[in-house]
C-alpha cells in the first residue's frame, strides 16, 4: 500500500537517505497535506505521522533525544518493567520485544543494558520507530547499540528462541482512556495488527525462552486465560510473569540469527 508523504522543506536528499532505512514503506510524496486520512510528514526532525482529521500541529513522532521519552529513558533505575524482565545486579537478560510499537519500553530496557530484538509488524509504526533509532544512533546514543530492530510479524519469528526473555505488550482495550492522545488514536486505528493477541502469548510460550512477560492493564483478564506464576504491579498496569526456568548469565547472550529468517 502507498502512504501519502508531505515534505514541506523539500529535503529530498536527507529524506531519501532516511528512507533507505525503511525500505518496506512505499510513499507517494506530495507538497501539501491531503484532505483526509493519515499521512506521513517529513521535516528536519525526521519522520512523523499526522491525521487530516486532527489538529495539524499534532503528530505521532518518536523522539529518544528530547522530551518525555528521553526523560523516561534517563530516569529509569528499578521500575516495574525492568524488575519484570528479571534485571538485577550482574544480570541483564536479553529480550525479544514482540510488540515494539513506538519503542517506549524497549528503549528503557536497552538503556539499562539489556540486548533487545525489537519487532514491529505495522509498516508505519515500524518506520516511525526505525527512523527514531536512526536519529538516536546518529547522535551517538549508546543504548542504540543494544537494539536490533526488525519490521516483522513476531509470531512467525520466535519459535527458535532458546534463551532470554520474551516480552509482549499487546494493544490495550479501547475503553482504557476517556480522551486518548493522538498517538493512541492512531495506534488504535491500526488495531488490525493486534488481532488475536493471545497468539503472541502462545507463540512465546512455545519457545524455549526462560521467561515470558505480558503487560496488561491492572484490572484486565489474563491474556488467553493463561494464569501467570506471579505478577509485578504498577499503578495502572501490571506485568504477568510466565517463567520456565531461573534466569542465568546464559540468558544475557545477544540473540543471533534466528530472528533474521
Ligand atoms: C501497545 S503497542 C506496544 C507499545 C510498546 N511496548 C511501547 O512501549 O511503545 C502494541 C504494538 O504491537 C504491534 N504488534 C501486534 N502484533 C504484532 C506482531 N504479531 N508482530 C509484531 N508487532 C505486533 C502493534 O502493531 C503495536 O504497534
Amino acid at each position: 500500500m502507498d502512504w501519502v508523504g508531505v515534505d514541506p522543506l523539500h529535503q529530498v536528499v536527507t529524506r531519501d537517505e532516511a528512507m533507505d532505512f525503511i525500505p518496506w514503506l512505499s510513499v507517494r510524496w506530495q507538497s501539501s497535506p491531503p484532505d483526509s486520512g493519515h499521512y506521513l510528514w517529513w521535516d528536519d526532525k525526521g519522520l512523523a505521522l499526522k491525521s487530516a482529521a486532527i489538529d495539524a500541529r499534532s503528530s505521532v513522532h518518536v523522539d529518544f533525544l528530547h522530551g518525555a521519552q528521553a526523560r523516561r529513558v534517563k530516569a529509569v533505575t528499578g521500575e516495574a518493567l525492568t524488575r519484570a524482565m528479571g534485571c538485577q545486579k550482574g544480570l541483564r537478560p536479553s529480550i525479544i520485544d514482540m510488540t515494539a510499537g513506538l519503542g517506549g519500553d524497549c528503549s528503557v530496557l536497552a538503556n539499562v543494558g539489556c540486548e533487545i530484538v525489537a519487532m514491529e509488524k505495522h509498516p508505519v509504526v515500524a518506520a516511525l520507530l526505525r527512523d527514531a533509532l536512526r536519529r538516536a544512533a546518529d547522535a551517538d546514543t549508546t543504548w542504540c547499540e543494544n537494539v536490533q530492530f526488525r519490521h516483522a510479524d513476531s509470531v512467525e519469528r520466535v519459535s527458535g528462541v532458546s534463551h532470554g526473555v520474551i516480552y509482549l505488550d499487546p494493544m490495550f482495550p479501547k475503553e482504557r482512556r476517556a480522551a486518548p492522545s493522538l498517538t493512541m488514536q492512531v495506534l488504535h486505528s491500526l488495531e488490525q495488527t493486534t488481532d488475536h493477541p493471545e497468539r503472541l502469548l502462545e507463540a512465546a510460550l512455545d519457545s524455549d525462552a526462560a521467561r515470558v512477560v505480558v503487560k496488561r492493564p491492572i484490572k484486565a483478564d489474563f491474556l488467553g486465560g493463561r494464569v501467570p506464576s506471579s505478577q509485578i504491579k504498577a499503578k495502572t498496569i501490571r506485568f504477568d510473569l510466565y517463567p520456565k526456568r531461573k534466569l542465568t548469565i546464559d540468558d544475557c547472550e545477544r540473540f543471533q540469527g534466528m530472528v533474521d529468517a
